[in-house]
């Protein structure tokens, strides 16, 4: 079973367990007359897909959510909310995190911190020299809009897949007035990264092997790596800072 489920990004194969869950727990709920409480039936389905969770190699927090999902969805119901609220609310998550129940890289932001920390990796302004600094996966542009701001001798660039943090981080830039800074909607993978001096990521363990792979394909002799916390299996950095921020991030720093 580990091996066929194996195969599918972790949000399927819970859904696939959690439905096995209900599926085998119908005869038995008939059985053992637990069809008059919904909530024991759920709490009964949440513990059995947990235990199939763990035995298929779920990572633990999928085994909490599993447990948590059948039991929260019957409680939800009993509350009586509007079904609008439910498909505002699956929208407004389908915008922002889009297709990370398959790229397995949410969204969340690199801090104050970081992006300071990154001030110091960008080149010396040398009068008539620029250069172009890319932000692979750039969330809401938090750290393209800083350097721009800081270092406006580069070119600042980012791609974004999911619409609602390209659409606030375009915004941003062109309320901003940032000339220098620009963000694109589409798949960091269609990118070509020769075109650029310094490529950061802070994405998530799961592409890193992959990406890597393109970095040392494409990106020029002379240029800078960055991967803010998510290591390249195998691949020591030639540098790292350490950032004090609430993560404890570490940047890590390739010279190609
Ligand atoms: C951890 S956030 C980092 C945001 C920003 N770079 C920062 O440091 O604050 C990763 C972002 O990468 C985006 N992303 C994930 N896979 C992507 C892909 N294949 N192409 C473009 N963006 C992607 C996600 O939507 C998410 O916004």
């Amino acid at each position: 079973m580990r091996f066929i489920l194996k195969k599918f990004p972790p949000s399927i194969a819970a859904l696939m367990l959690q439905c096995a869950a209900v599926v085998l727990m119908l005869p038995l709920a008939e059985f053992a007359g637990v069809y008059g409480s919904p909530l024991l039936f759920a709490i009964l389905c949440g513990l059995l897909a947990a235990t199939f969770s763990f035995f298929a190699g779920l990572a633990s927090w999928w085994l909490l959510i599993q447990l948590m999902f059948a039991p929260a969805m019957v409680l939800t119901l009993a509350a009586g909310l509007p079904p609008s609220l439910f498909l505002g609310a699956f929208l407004i998550l389908l915008l922002v995190y889009w297709s990370a129940f398959h790229t397995q890289v949410p969204l969340y932001l690199s801090s104050n911190k970081v992006r300071h920390a990154l001030e110091h990796l960008l080149p010396a302004a040398k009068p008539g020299s620029g250069f172009i600094f890319m932000d692979l996966g750039s969330g809401l542009g938090g750290v393209l809009t800083h350097l721009a701001g800081i270092h406006p001798d580069g070119l600042y660039v980012g791609v974004e897949a999911a619409p609602l943090p390209f659409l606030w981080s375009w915004l941003r830039i062109k309320l901003g007035g940032l000339h220098n800074c620009s963000v694109h909607w589409g798949d960091l993978w269609g990118c070509d990264l020769s075109q650029y001096d310094i490529v950061f990521a802070y994405l998530s363990p799961i592409p890193m092997e992959r990406l890597w792979r393109k970095a040392r394909a494409e990106m020029r002799p002379g240029t800078l790596f960055i991967s803010s916390t998510f290591a390249v299996p195998d691949q020591s950095p030639h540098e790292t800072v350490q950032v004090d921020d609430l993560h404890r991030s570490t940047l890590l720093i390739w010279h190609m």
